[in-house]
């Protein structure tokens, strides 16, 4: 829940530029200047799913065999093979961009990560092992749906590398689940659980709170269940209202916000009181477990994204320059084979790096090192001096000579903090 932006797929008569072209643009001189380049974080999506949800907004399709040639010669429902192909290519076009760089973490998300077979899992690693170094102890997240898998599956994905499962549970109350449209149940959630908890040393749970006709006595009753698996890692959204969703053509009745308020302050007080910090809006970790991919995209590291639609940050000796694959699958997978999946990439404006930077930073409560601004936008501290300064006297933003963190109203106000940080014009 962590990239999220949809931009229309390149026109078919758009030029390509060749590899060689794009590196050559990216090496010229420019303003900017890097000394270090951050982190190096790679994303894997998987864009398929049993069933739509009615609130999602993500890149995600049911998948419906068309014709003969779109079957698995595994007898998988889903193009694996054709699509691990096409990630294999994706990744192999995107190795000059970030040659001698090792990779920090990888996350496999989606869509349905766990629709995939375990072999492929291992298939797609051992694809990306034997092309780009991995840092020891790199964390490799899966994005697991209960209802998807059968027994074992969970040590399947342990065998071929993952080391941290994320489990979409959502509620564990059958009648929510219901309203949110899931293919699961509360008993299929439990058993996802405990599966997680048995394969594997860290994982997490993704809850959604301010669901349709949820009173606060019904959250607390979720919470306290998914807390009672001890769970290392607890990932809690607010159910929001997406555009082009069929809950926005048909909305729900959901909690007021004075209600949901309520259902956020209990969170961040139970989870304090069982020692899972919050260390994000959404993210709540026990010591040791925080997750170290997401992190990445929250301290302005960088990301390479391969697969459908996924979306890449990668930072250059003089620039940073943003990328997107089609968003179709069926097109991503053609494009990708013939060594075109780019659909975008465009150089972000120095203007506009102050508030990439504190869009991201300043989701967490701990805030960022002033150096790190520098480090990782290429611009001096003196760039944001202003709306910090004006940031302190609206008591969202508290900092010291090391740091600046948002304050419990900067973190309650956060859409406004962070549009103190917008290019001039743009600013309210
Ligand atoms: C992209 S989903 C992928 C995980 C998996 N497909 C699933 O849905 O269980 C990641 C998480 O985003 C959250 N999410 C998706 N749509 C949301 C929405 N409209 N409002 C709040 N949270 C949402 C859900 O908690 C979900 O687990
Ligand atoms: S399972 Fe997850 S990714 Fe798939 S449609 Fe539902 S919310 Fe979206």
């Amino acid at each position: 829940m962590v990239e999220i932006r949809a931009v229309a797929d390149r026109a078919a008569s758009a030029p390509v530029e060749r590899v060689d072209e794009r590196l050559a643009r990216y090496s010229r001189p420019g303003t900017l200047s890097f000394a270090t380049l951050p982190p190096l974080s790679l994303y894997v999506h998987l864009p398929w799913c049993l069933k739509k949800c009615p609130y999602c907004d993500f890149n995600s399709h049911e998948w419906q065999r068309r014709t003969a040639s779109d079957a698995d010669p595994s007898g998988s429902p889903l193009p694996e093979g054709r699509y691990l192909d096409a990630l294999r290519a994706d990744l192999e076009s995107a190795l000059p961009f970030v040659w001698g760089r090792r990779i920090h973490s990888i996350f496999i998300g989606g869509g349905t990560p766990s629709l995939f077979a375990p072999e492929s899992i291992d298939r797609l690693l051992a694809d990306v092992r034997a092309r780009l170094p991995l840092e020891a102890g790199c964390e490799i997240t899966l994005e697991a749906n209960p209802g998807t898998f059968e027994r074992d599956r969970f040590r399947g994905y342990r065998s071929a590398g993952v080391t941290r499962l994320s489990i979409g549970v959502q509620s564990f109350d059958d009648a929510k689940l219901q309203a949110l449209g899931r293919v699961h149940d509360a008993a299929q959630a439990r058993a996802a659980v405990e599966e997680a908890r048995s394969a594997f040393d860290t994982f997490n749970i993704d809850l959604m709170y301010g669901l349709p006709g949820q009173t606060l006595d019904a959250w607390r009753a979720d919470l306290e269940t998914a807390l009672a698996y001890d769970p290392p890692h607890l990932s809690a959204y607010h159910l929001t209202i997406e555009a082009n969703t069929l809950f926005a053509k048909h909305p729900p009745r959901l909690p007021d916000d004075d209600l949901a308020a309520e259902m956020l302050d209990h969170l961040v007080q139970r989870t304090r009181e069982v020692g899972i910090d919050r260390y994000e809006v959404s993210a709540y970790a026990r010591p040791g477990h925080r997750c170290a991919h997401n992190l990445n995209y929250w301290q302005f590291g960088d990301y390479l994204g391969i697969g459908a639609g996924a979306h890449g940050k990668l930072t250059f000796p003089h620039r940073v320059v943003r990328q997107t694959r089609f968003r179709d699958p069926s097109r991503y997978m053609a494009e990708a084979l013939a060594d075109s999946a780019l659909a975008q990439d465009v150089e972000v404006a120095r203007e506009e790096l102050p508030f990439e930077f504190m869009l991201n930073a300043l989701r967490l409560p701990e805030g960022f090192e002033l150096g790190r601004f520098s480090e990782r936008t290429g611009l001096p501290i003196g760039a944001v001096e202003r709306p910090l300064d004006e940031a302190e006297r609206r008591g969202l933003l508290q900092r010291d000579l090391q740091r600046a963190w948002p304050t419990a109203r900067g973190l309650d106000f956060l859409n406004d903090l962070q549009a103190l940080f917008l290019p001039s014009p743009a600013r309210r």
